[in-house]
């Protein structure tokens, strides 16, 4: 079965609390919630403090998306203020601190992720995949909602599905960036289980219903 995991990202940031109570009623299970600090994306969010806030309001999944530059100097605090899953860039750091951050997750008792952007091939995060619970492959350049979703991933997004069924099969298989009720169909097909949605799940008439679609 598909999960929905609606992006924050395109939520009112002054009703923060508001927007993740509208998710659930609207049958949302998950919370995408996108880390920037303005050098590894050139956008900036929040930090953990505002994590803490949400899992002090919210039962929802926290799946949190962290772009951010050598995320291993940030794991603790984002493990300290609840999020459920913690994905990091295969991008943002050397290998050698990838593996040792996404061991510092598991440790924590939190489920680590990890995550390419369009550029990178599958095989550079080769040797993460039997230490995740998450592989997110990105179908926009991260660091804005409301990109187009980029078709061209989908090969990739299908090899990665078959290298997990090797090695990894339980592990979730997330695409984030222009997913919307015509791309989700693609994502499905070529293995995809967690849908993030930002700009088309709050910009829908029909919230609850488009959740359905989604995970239908
Ligand atoms: C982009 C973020 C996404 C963003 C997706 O860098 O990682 O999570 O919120 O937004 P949409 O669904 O509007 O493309
Ligand atoms: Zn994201």
């Amino acid at each position: 079965m598909a999960i929905i995991s609606p992006s924050i990202l395109s939520a009112d940031y002054m009703n923060f609390q508001r927007d993740l109570s509208m998710c659930k009623d609207m049958g949302a299970k998950w919370l995408h919630v996108d880390i920037m600090d303005g050098i590894f994306v050139p956008n900036i969010t929040f930090g953990p403090g505002v994590v803490k806030g949400m899992r002090k309001v919210s039962d929802l999944v926290l799946d949190v998306h962290l772009m951010i530059d050598r995320p291993i100097r940030y794991i603790k605090h984002f493990c300290e203020a609840g999020a459920d899953y913690l994905t990091i860039h295969v991008e943002a750091d050397t290998p050698e601190n990838t593996m040792e951050a996404l061991k510092q997750i598991r440790a924590m008792g939190v489920k680590p992720g990890i995550v390419v952007k369009p550029k990178t091939p599958a095989e550079a995060i080769a040797e993460y995949l039997p230490l995740v619970d998450m592989v997110l492959v990105m179908t926009v350049e991260p660091g804005f909602g409301g990109q187009k979703f980029m078709a061209d991933m989908m090969p990739k997004l299908k090899q990665l599905r078959t290298m997990l069924d090797e090695v990894n099969p339980s592990c979730h298989l997330e695409v984030d960036g222009g997913v919307d009720l015509i791309t989700v169909k693609t994502c499905k097909e070529n293995g995809a289980d967690v849908l993030v949605a930002g700009s088309a799940f709050f910009g829908s008439q029909d919230k609850a219903a488009f959740v359905k679609a989604i995970e239908a």
